[in-house]
């Protein structure tokens, strides 16, 4: 496209993207023979008979909890600090390459507990690769934990619990707070405690919603105190509430590819960005599970302009709302833009 050394120059700041969610088939079975873990036998599962059939199983999602099966079989291989951190440092070296300034990114703590990984492993070895890719690449890197809607709540009171007296949430590296995993089924609120002691402390809270789940899954996550929403393309369902998602300036975090790759979407001309655009919704544009879908950011930004061939004063806004929306001083703001 005419336009695609301009995409690649915008600064871009990336919002939503799980760290495990970088982790490629090859680093997979890589990790799981250094490691000496069994991936589920082939006869079991085909999709692991080997990198290749893995690869073409993922271009096969049927929806958010089929992806979510493979996303937390995949995780298991990740047992030490070295392995988190060679994680974190492999996606700010691609995210760097894609024009990444400023990468806020989300973790999933409840899920290394509960098979027996500490959460300052899991901590500890992401924030030396956010500290490299601050030093090496000038980036500027937040960590948001996040909650997961398919374990029970007394598990994520343990981590909330765990990231409060953390050196990394004293020094702002851990920032802020999301939750994710199963959208539809588990009740909509079930953070309700969690969110309200959170914001209390003033620390920055976002949600999945919207994903799967109808714009009530976007106005309980907003009545909880998250001022972010993760995805929310159904948002456009309840003009309503667009407008008030718009009078608020809360960011929605659209991820095209995953969108498609999920089903949540047919393709990304279905992803509502010019809806969005209109009705003066800010958005960013974002890569979720990269591994998992197909593309890092840069796929993400390109795959939007094929569908939808927006102008240079279109991607403008897009670039400085993502700048503007981060959880980054107003000074690291200004370098940004
Ligand atoms: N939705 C919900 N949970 C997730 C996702 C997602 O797109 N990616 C990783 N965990
Ligand atoms: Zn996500």
């Amino acid at each position: 496209s005419p336009l695609h050394d301009f995409i690649h120059g915008l600064p871009k700041c990336e919002h939503h993207v799980h760290l495990e969610g970088c982790l490629d088939p090859e680093l997979i079975f890589h990790l799981a023979a250094r490691n000496g873990i069994t991936l589920p036998s082939p006869t079991e599962n085909p999709a692991y008979a080997s990198i290749a059939a893995l690869t073409t199983r993922y271009e096969h999602f049927t929806s958010l909890d089929d992806f979510l099966a493979f996303y937390f079989e995949g995780m298991a291989v990740l047992r030490t600090e070295a392995d988190f951190s060679d994680l974190a440092w492999s996606y700010f070296q691609k995210a760097h390459a894609d024009g990444v300034h400023h990468a806020e990114v989300f973790f999933d703590p409840q899920v290394h507990l509960s098979r027996g990984v500490s959460y300052k492993t899991v901590v500890d070895g992401f924030a030396a690769g956010c500290k490299r890719a601050e030093i090496e690449l000038g980036l500027s890197t937040r960590l948001i934990m996040c909650f997961v809607r398919h374990l029970p709540v007394s598990s994520a009171q343990e981590v909330y619990e765990e990231f409060l007296s953390h050196e990394h949430f004293e020094s702002e590296l851990v920032h802020g707070l999301g939750w994710s995993s199963s959208e539809v089924g588990p009740p909509k609120d079930m953070f309700r405690e969690i969110y309200a002691s959170a914001s209390a402390k003033g620390i920055p809270l976002t949600a999945h919603a919207g994903e799967e789940g109808d714009p009530t899954y976007i106005s309980t996550a907003l009545e909880l105190g998250a001022t972010r929403i993760d995805h929310g393309i159904r948002l456009i369902e309840d003009p309503e509430l667009m407008k008030r998602v718009a009078n608020e300036g809360i960011l929605l975090t659209v991820c095209p590819l995953s969108n498609v790759r999920l089903r949540c979407v047919p393709s990304v001309e279905h992803v509502p960005v010019r809806k969005f655009l209109e009705a003066g919704v800010k958005f960013s544009i974002n890569s979720d599970d990269p591994a998992y879908f197909g593309g890092y950011i840069l796929d993400n930004y390109c795959a939007v302009q094929e569908a939808h061939q927006l102008s240079v004063m279109e991607w403008r806004i897009i670039a400085e709302n993502s700048v503007q929306e981060s959880w980054i001083p107003d000074e690291r703001k200004a370098e940004l833009l």
